[in-house]
């Protein structure tokens, strides 16, 4: 559920008009519902009475600080894969000791970062990275608290790029090498281990394959106990999947949560999640103006003034997001069939191919819907466009919580070196 609606023919977030936005802030720009994300986690937390849960949010979705301070607020931990994230979520009021830090490719600097920070857990998906965790946090005098990342081998995800959890993904350490890499884990003088991770992919709409990979992970947990190892923790991972059709319907996230907890309930363990997309996704949508309808023998293009560079999630995946006017069209307004598109250099820079909508005019005002998750955080400034600004709503008011470059402040850091300009 969320908080987009029409009232009065005009497309409201929460109690403030999307157009009135538009008009202050400028197109493109995001807009994020403060009460959708407290909404999505509390759905969440709610379904774990009694049990010991960390929502660790995955600020990997959206990592503004605006957004990570509402989450904070409700309790939240974070979920985050660098420094830069780890940085990010303590800025906006997370403390250390709600963070987990995932990812293959962690750094010894960003280890000792995390160490120094006393972060929860750091969830480690090779015998290389232990290996290195272990002498940096031997070398602080300190013990690291690990969950390795377990590859199930199940399938899930809606589209192959973010599908993780099979042999032959990149992530995780492979079902068979689990136990025997607990082993060694056990032994390493900096390393503390404390629980079991598990992640097998984002926008999975099916609870099915998500209970197998979990109820082998509690397997794999109990055998590790009698084994000598102390497991008092089990991430299992982000992944929920959100609609992004009216026609979508994902499993909602208070049956994901029962669940989680319904699988891990009964031996103590302290359940870790990492939500990302069903937390931030529908509660942000990309706002946009139209500029020109350009017809082509075969198609209708509209070209609009957001770009790839602003959303990349169709050009990238194919995805698929709703196209709303911010004006609510009259019953009975004739569609047109028309192939979306931005103003980039690409031919990738595409938003929708023979989408039918209600007739557009150039200056008309259109909203991308479930944008708020890999949305902004995946922006660029290619073509020399400044980055896309983002507006927090609550209630009646709203905040830009990130204002748009100027000219300057685009190329600040960048310098021509002398022996250029003297040739000048
Ligand atoms: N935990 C780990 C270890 C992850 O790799 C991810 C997402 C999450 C949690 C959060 O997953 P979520 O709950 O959001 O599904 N850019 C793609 C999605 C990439 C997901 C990467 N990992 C997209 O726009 O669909």
């Amino acid at each position: 559920m969320h908080h987009f609606n029409y009232a009065g023919g005009r497309l409201q977030c929460e109690g403030v008009d999307l157009g009135r936005i538009a008009d202050e802030v400028g197109t493109p720009v995001y807009v994020y519902s403060n009460a959708t994300l407290q909404r999505h986690a509390r759905v969440i937390a709610e379904a774990f009475s009694g049990q010991k849960v960390l929502i660790a949010y995955s600020v990997k979705a959206n990592g503004n600080l605006a957004v990570l301070a509402t989450l904070a607020a409700e309790g939240c931990g974070a979920d985050v894969v660098s420094g830069g994230e780890m940085q990010r979520a303590m800025k906006a009021g997370i403390p250390a000791s709600r963070i987990v830090f995932s990812g293959v490719g962690k750094t010894a600097a960003e280890m000792k970062l995390a160490l120094e920070a006393g972060i929860h857990q750091f969830n480690v998906e090779s015998a290389g990275e232990l290996r290195l965790l272990s002498k940096v946090a031997s070398d602080l005098g300190s013990a690291a608290p690990i969950a390795l990342r377990v590859n199930p081998d199940v399938a899930a995800g809606g589209h192959p790029n973010i599908s993780t959890g099979k042999s032959g993904d990149k992530f995780g350490v492979p079902w068979g090498e689990a136990e025997t890499l607990y082993a060694e884990a056990g032994k390493l003088p900096g390393i503390k281990v404390v629980g079991v991770d598990v992640h097998i992919g984002s926008q999975i709409g099916e609870l099915g394959p998500m209970r197998a990979a979990f109820e082998k992970v509690v397997g794999l947990a109990l055998r590790l106990r009698e084994q000598g190892h102390d497991i008092a923790r089990i991430d299992v991972g982000g992944g929920l999947g959100i609609p992004y059709r009216e026609t979508d319907a994902p499993a909602a996230p208070s049956a994901y949560a029962a669940m989680i907890s319904d699988v891990t309930a009964g031996h103590g363990f302290e359940v870790i999640l990492e939500p990302g997309r069903v937390i931030a996704g529908n509660a942000g949508v990309l706002l946009t103006t139209a500029l020109y309808e350009k017809q082509a023998p075969d198609r209708t293009f509209l070209i609009i003034d957001a770009g790839m560079n602003d959303l990349i999630r169709p050009a990238l995946y194919g995805a698929h997001h709703d196209i709303r006017p911010l004006a609510e069209p009259a019953l009975g307004t004739a569609e047109k069939t028309y192939d979306v598109v931005g103003p980039i250099c690409e031919s990738t820079d595409k938003f929708a191919t023979a989408r039918n909508l209600p007739e557009v005019a150039p200056g008309d005002r259109l909203a991308f819907m479930s944008a708020g998750a890999y949305g902004a955080v995946l922006s660029s400034a290619y073509n020399a466009r400044p980055l896309v600004p983002e507006v927090l709503v609550s209630g009646d008011h709203y905040s830009v919580v990130r204002r748009r470059p100027d000219f300057d402040e685009m190329t600040m850091l960048e310098e021509v070196p002398d022996w250029i300009k003297a040739k000048a």
